[in-house]
């Protein structure tokens, strides 16, 4: 049987390179060499793309390591190959799984190039992935199609320029506390929680380092962090929820921040949950059906707050969620009854399965 050339992809431009790099080691590792070759390629923060030496295992991480991609390749990896722009090996992939976080890897940028050379590719295509990406689109498109959403104000670069004060009204309208977020970011990068009117304006202008587009959210207090995983069906079925899991975060966090994602031990992240079985379904219908509404495919995250009252309110969608071994996704699916090696197979072939371009 020959082999099914899988490429990775990882690294990248957005905040979480090094996030990215974690994802896709867990899952280079987690490639059956008998059944793939695997072709990691790394993409540096300034744009080079890494052809590297596939080795399993393929980085040897610590649990706070935050690697890069660097044009020597990445660690004790040895490069290969550095060029500008795609490198040629792309065009002879069977397949190519993009464990790419954040802007310039999950929002449709790589997906559209991916899809220009007609090459199979895990996880959702242009519009599913920007779509997902945008808090501001997302947001705005759930509260439309009728979804629960808590209240929130979005602010383009125009309206922040031009009517800023009419802006920060709308946004005291909403109350204290409020989440400043970046439209584009991840891995909570950007995000304050504001509790103070006078200090909103100041979190407006931090997160806009990290995009133009804002969004302001009122604070869901008291609520639990529910998240739920989605694949698309076997066989091109309806698409398939996780059990979800829930995310305690203990003292010494105001919420779930990047710290508490990645670097020290105050996250809890509980699967399987105990939630009320009728909330469990409709947080698992939601899951599905913003899925498809957003015209994802592959895989996503779909993360949610559930109140004191059992109300289910949609926070966010990831396209291409943390994928490292303790990472959320992988474990609801392995409580779900699915590995993580079985997980990586399946969204493989679901990708080779799927018809490239338009469909
Ligand atoms: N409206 C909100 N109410 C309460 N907590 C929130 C709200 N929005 C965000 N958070 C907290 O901030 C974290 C990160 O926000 P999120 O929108 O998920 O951004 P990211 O895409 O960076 O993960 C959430 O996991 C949650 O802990
Ligand atoms: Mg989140």
């Amino acid at each position: 049987m020959e082999k099914i050339r899988v490429g990775v992809l990882f690294g990248g431009r957005s905040s979480e390179h090094s996030i990215s790099c974690i994802s896709a080691n867990s899952i280079i590792n987690n490639l059956d060499r008998k059944k793939y070759e695997v072709v990691p390629i790394g993409i540096t923060a300034d744009n080079l793309w890494v052809v590297m030496e596939d080795k399993n295992p393929f980085l040897n991480l610590t649990k706070t390591d935050l690697p890069e991609v660097t044009k020597e390749g990445i660690q004790t990896n040895k490069a290969i190959k550095v060029s500008q722009t795609p490198p040629d090996e792309l065009i002879s992939l069977d397949v190519i799984f993009p464990v790419l976080h954040g802007p310039y890897g999950e929002d449709g940028t790589i997906q559209g190039l991916i899809d220009l050379h007609a090459i199979a590719f895990v996880g959702s295509g242009v519009l599913g992935s920007a779509i997902s990406m945008d808090k501001t689109t997302s947001k705005a498109l759930l509260k439309v199609a009728g979804f629960p959403v808590g209240d929130f104000v979005t602010i383009l670069d125009s309206q922040w320029q031009n009517d800023k004060a009419n802006v920060l009204n709308k946004v005291k309208e909403l109350g204290l506390p409020v989440f400043v977020k970046p439209a584009r970011a991840g891995s909570s990068l950007g995000i304050q929680k504001v509790k103070e009117a006078g200090k909103i304006e100041s979190a407006i202008e931090e997160a806009r380092v990290h995009d133009k587009r804002i969004i302001v959210e009122k604070a869901i207090e008291e609520a639990r962090e529910i998240e739920c995983g989605v694949i698309t069906g076997e066989g091109k079925k309806a698409s398939r929820a996780s059990l979800p899991a829930e995310i305690i975060v203990k003292s010494g966090h105001e919420f779930y921040d990047f710290e508490a994602k990645y670097l020290d031990d105050s996250v809890d992240l509980v699967v399987p949950v105990k939630l009320d079985k009728k909330v469990q379904e409709e947080l698992q219908e939601f899951a599905t059906r913003v899925f498809d509404f957003f015209n994802c495919e592959g895989l996503a995250r779909v993360d949610f707050f559930v109140t004191k009252d059992n109300e289910v309110l949609v926070s966010e969608i990831n396209t291409m969620p943390g994928f490292t071994s303790i990472s959320m996704f992988p474990r609801m699916w392995e409580k779900t009854g699915m590995k993580y090696s079985e997980l990586v197979d399946y969204l493989i072939k679901e990708a080779i399965d799927r018809p490239v371009g338009l469909h």
